[in-house]
């Protein structure tokens, strides 16, 4: 029997190499059409209209909630779905999500999610739930966090950080870091993660 000389699609599939590095090729270029245009869209650099870049107290509590961990149990996403809207209030738009480095979206879920928690409820009741979940909501299975009531919130390494989120875009003048120590000055750190949550979606309502 004459060999049959391999072309065309036949030789792409019995030749590994060449399939690999045709693979590589598709997968980039794809990536690159997909992801590139994303850095240059408006609605995906753009704070949305009335976004604010996090205090100084925003910025220490938000490091509380990285540091215990909050993400692991909340994400801080609301879908395009119509029963999450209606649970949570509207879609999160990336316009919200400019001045988060790292952002927290996340997907875990043993709590509800918190995007718009901001305003949901007073500081008083968060205080008392961050203390002790269970003395408002009797069923709840989230830890108890004492430790933060006691602890002062760290002044030491907000205006670097402030400065390092300014290089990222966060809008902050000089003064805005100057003051950030007195602004924290006397603040415990669940004041400061008090802070941080009763911002949370409170642009987009
Ligand atoms: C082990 C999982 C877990 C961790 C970790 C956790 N939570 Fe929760 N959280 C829950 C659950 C479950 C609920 C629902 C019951 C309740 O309200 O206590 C909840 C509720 C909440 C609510 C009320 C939300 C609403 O819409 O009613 C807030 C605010 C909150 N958590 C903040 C935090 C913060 C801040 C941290 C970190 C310091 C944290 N949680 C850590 C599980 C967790």
């Amino acid at each position: 029997m004459a060999e049959e000389k391999i072309t065309g699609h036949a030789r792409v599939e019995t030749n590994n190499l060449l399939m690999i590095v045709l693979i590589l090729l598709v997968v980039a270029v794809g990536g690159l059409v997909e992801i590139v245009p994303l850095f240059f869209q408006k609605s995906t650099t753009q704070p949305i209209a009335g976004m604010q870049p996090y205090t100084a107290a925003q910025v220490v509590g938000r490091d509380i909630y990285i540091r215990e961990g909050c993400n692991n149990c909340h994400s801080q996403m609301v879908r395009h779905l119509l029963s999450e809207s209606l649970r949570y209030g509207p879609y999160s738009v990336a316009g919200e999500s400019v001045y988060d480095h790292p952002h927290l979206w996340g997907s875990k879920r043993t709590g509800p999610d918190l995007a718009r928690v901001g305003g949901r409820y007073s500081d008083d009741w968060h205080r008392v739930h961050m203390i002790n979940p269970r003395d408002v909501v009797p069923e709840s299975n989230m830890p108890a966090y004492p430790w933060l009531e006691k602890t002062p919130a760290n002044v030491r390494s907000v205006q670097r950080h402030m400065r390092g989120l300014r290089t990222l875009g966060a809008p902050y003048s000089d003064e805005d870091i100057a003051n950030a120590p007195a602004e924290l000055e006397g603040q415990s750190e669940l004041d400061v993660l008090i802070a941080y949550l009763q911002g949370l979606g409170v642009h987009r309502r």
